[in-house]
């Protein structure tokens, strides 16, 4: 499972097994947020890691793409309601895990989608999400953050910083990207490694009910842009 085809294609066989049932699968589900697009997401993430990590001899990263993160969600959520800030752009979802963020891009009527992410998984998770969205999005493998988004005229980033690690370098990318004219936005649920005080809020949303959310002490969800 080294090649994109291959992970592509183990996904796709783990979605059509016969008789699959309990926490041990990925199902077709709305998210909670945003019931316009449907995602393949893992019944439970902790237990779909476990299989991975039997199946790779202990190989497996987190399957973070088998989650619609609560930031995702939120900047999903408002280009939805705001089409015009995607139509007819260019638009990068940077960290795009199941690729909800682009997908949700696609609906709103965006020109060309591009979803990177630097984990391959997370690209045949985008793959199969968007055709079950009937949205097209190429995909784009590695690390961008060095970079500024290109030529792409609007930058998403749904959850980015949930840890130091990738919060200090995608800070200076989102900087850089809005420095060349990019419109950047940003879904985040209250994350301690968001510069905060370096944003303006243009969206919150209440949390979904506590029922539908992997993390239940968040209660709110906002979009921000960098000041
Ligand atoms: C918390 S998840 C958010 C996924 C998605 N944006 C959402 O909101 O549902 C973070 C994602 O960032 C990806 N990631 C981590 N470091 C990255 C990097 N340097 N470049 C691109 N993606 C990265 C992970 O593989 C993961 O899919």
């Amino acid at each position: 499972m080294t090649t994109r085809s291959g992970v592509t294609a183990y996904l796709e066989d783990t979605l059509t097994e016969p008789n699959v049932s309990g926490l041990d699968r990925l199902r077709l589900v709305e998210a909670p947020l945003v019931p316009e697009v449907r995602l393949h997401l893992a019944e439970d993430p902790i237990v779909w890691w476990a299989r991975m990590d039997a199946q790779t001899g202990g190989a497996s990263t987190a399957p973070f793409w088998a989650t619609a993160w609560p930031g995702g969600q939120a900047v999903a959520r408002y280009v939805l309601d705001h089409p015009g800030t995607v139509a007819g752009r260019r638009v990068l979802d940077v960290a795009s895990g199941s690729g909800l963020v682009a997908i949700a891009a696609g609906l709103a009527g965006a020109a060309a989608l591009t979803a990177n992410d630097i984990d391959p998984y997370a690209l045949a998770a985008i793959t199969l999400n968007a055709r079950a969205n009937d949205v097209e999005v190429s995909t784009c493998p590695g690390d961008l953050l060095d970079g500024d988004g290109g030529d792409t005229d609007v930058v998403l980033a749904g959850d980015v910083f949930y840890n130091h690690t990738i919060a200090k370098r995608m800070w200076p990318f989102l900087r850089r990207a809005a420095a060349r004219g990019a419109h950047v936005l940003v879904g985040d649920p209250g994350r301690g490694h968001l510069p905060r005080n370096r944003m303006t809020t243009v969206a919150s949303y209440p949390a979904p009910a506590a029922a539908d959310s992997a993390e239940p002490y968040i209660s709110r969800m906002s979009v921000l842009q960098p000041r």
